[in-house]
């Protein structure tokens, strides 16, 4: 048997044993649990003792890490080898949040210049937004802006603005994603067009929801200002050629490298609405927090190294305890979204049947992902995670001062985080209770992520943690964690669809399709 099919094996003799004993009786049997699966990272601190790993396992799984190579990935990965063999390309997202005078390289070419040309030209473009430098065609310094993108054009920056946003902003920024026409419509409600910045983000500058939204905001613009309003265009893509034919002025169109996979954007001119909102300093601390999350990931032993124990914990459930979902709930309204992008994160990245090298995967791939902010959530689906039949293992984020508003209240916040915590790993046993509905089982496992505060560093340290540990799990998996070719044939359809709805001639359908075709017809 192999190292690797050996190590597979031993995860699951692990894994049936564990399934026969509770999460909470590991605490008397290993005196330093606690201490041994409280990490600190990067300004994170990271408790992955309510996990149903025990000591051994926990050896297991650092073997099984082992035996897939994470190691050597690591180096591929932050060497800039080509990771992503489908696109033909490396994944140097690290390479846009390292320090000034960094020497990265894509595939033996040095990126680490023009990453920093980028950043100078986007805090240049920010100061001169904020300080009324710049100002619209009529005049007036701009109030707003309106973000125009979707998925990982979309997702980053919304999720940073929402964590970071000032309770009175000196710019709103806004955002469209969906081809839905009421997202933009709503988004523009209220702005005043002279006042208003139009970014549109889109790596390719061919997606349909996104080129649609575009063409509707610059109508918008130019309905009231005329053809002026092209200087309040901007956009972000590493096709600028296609975002200068749109129209926006060469000296707004900002660009990254085919190297930055679309959910790992943020870190680029992808963030260029939240720099210009939050103003640029920030955008900074969040490029920062981030490179020092790189720097313990690249350095720290596996054992003691938090996206590689966090990747390793997850996938004890996945694949050892056959848990194929898993819930993410920050107890904290400003990450309210943090679900909804790490369902971009992981489950575009690791949502894959096949290996790098095109077989049939040997294990069971990325777990389902969902959630919402606590404590809303626990009015929600919470009853679900504590008296289902399924075992559903959750992530909580908490942070430890709020940034604004009541402290008591923010207590009441943390004291539902570590209860529920509790409730789910502890429950509460028949004996105390004789009726069965009241009963709960427990031996529920969750993993609890402290952040002293939500500031620009932890946030950024924090979405470069379950970065890694997205990588982490690909190797283990053994695909490739950047492409997503899953998305393309919905796309493809789509366009079909759409002749067929505005007209055109009628395609080969199955029958349901068909029928939806001609009901909808314009
Ligand atoms: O959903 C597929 C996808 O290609 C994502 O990977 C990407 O983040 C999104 O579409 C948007 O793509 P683009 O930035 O090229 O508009």
């Amino acid at each position: 048997m192999s190292d690797i099919d050996a190590a597979w094996a031993a995860l699951e003799t692990a894994a049936a044993a564990a399934r026969e004993r509770r999460i909470d009786g590991l605490f008397a049997a290993e005196p330093d649990r606690l201490d041994r699966l409280t990490l600190a990272a990067a300004g994170l601190e990271i408790d992955l003792s309510k996990q149903p790993w025990s000591r051994a396992d926990e050896a297991t799984m650092l073997d099984l890490a082992r035996a897939a190579g994470v190691e050597a990935a690591r180096k591929r990965l932050f060497a800039g080898e080509v990771v992503n063999a489908s696109e033909g390309r490396p994944a140097l997202h690290m390479a846009l949040r390292a320090p000034d005078g960094a020497d990265w390289r894509a595939a033996g070419e040095p990126v680490s210049r023009e990453v920093e040309a980028t950043r100078a030209a986007m805090r240049a473009f920010a100061d001169a937004v904020r300080s009324g430098a710049k100002r619209g065609c009529t005049g007036k310094p701009f109030r707003a802006i309106v973000h125009i993108g979707i998925g990982g054009s979309d997702l980053g920056p919304r999720l940073i603005w929402e964590a970071l946003r000032p309770l009175a902003p000196q710019i709103e920024l806004r955002f469209a994603a969906n081809v839905d026409p009421a997202e933009l419509a709503l988004a523009l409600t209220g702005l005043d067009p002279a006042e208003t910045l139009v970014v549109t983000v889109s790596k390719t500058f061919t997606t349909l929801e996104t080129l649609t939204n575009a063409e509707t905001a610059r109508a918008w613009l130019r309905a009231t200002l005329g053809t002026a309003s092209d200087s309040h265009l901007v956009a972000v893509s590493a096709a600028p050629d296609k975002a200068g034919a749109f129209g926006v002025p060469a000296d707004q169109v900002f660009g990254f490298r085919d190297w930055v996979g679309g959910r790992y954007s943020i870190w680029s001119a992808v963030g260029l609405s939240c720099a210009v909102a939050l103003g640029y300093e920030a955008f900074a601390r969040l490029l920062a927090g981030a490179a020092a999350m790189d720097e313990h990931f690249r350095t720290a032993p596996l054992a003691a190294n938090a996206p590689v124990l966090l990747a390793l914990a997850h996938v004890f459930n996945r694949n050892g305890l056959g848990r194929p979902i898993r819930a993410v709930v920050p107890y904290a309204q400003r990450l309210r979204l943090f679900a909804a992008f790490l369902q971009q994160l992981e489950m575009e990245s690791n949502g894959k049947r096949v290996t790098a090298t095109g077989q049939p995967v040997a294990h069971a791939t990325a777990a389902s992902v969902f959630g919402d902010a606590g404590t809303n959530g626990q009015h929600a689906f919470f009853q679900l995670l504590h008296q289902g039949t399924d075992i559903i293992p959750v992530d909580i984020v908490a942070v430890r001062e709020g940034s604004e508003g009541d402290p008591a209240a923010q207590t009441k916040l943390l004291a539902n985080a570590i209860a529920q915590a509790e409730a789910l790993m502890v429950g509460r046993p028949p004996a105390e209770t004789p009726d069965a509905q009241r009963a709960f089982p427990g031996n529920r496992p969750s993993s609890f992520l402290l952040l002293d505060r939500l500031d620009p560093e932890r946030l950024g340290a924090l979405i470069a943690l379950y970065e890694h540990k997205t990588f982490v799990e690909g190797v283990l998996w053994g695909i490739n964690s950047f492409d997503q070719w899953g998305v393309e044939l919905g796309k493809t359809l789509a366009v079909r669809v759409l002749g067929e709805l505005e007209g055109g001639p009628a395609g080969v359908h199955d029958p349901s399709t068909t029928a939806l075709i001609a009901r909808l017809k314009r």
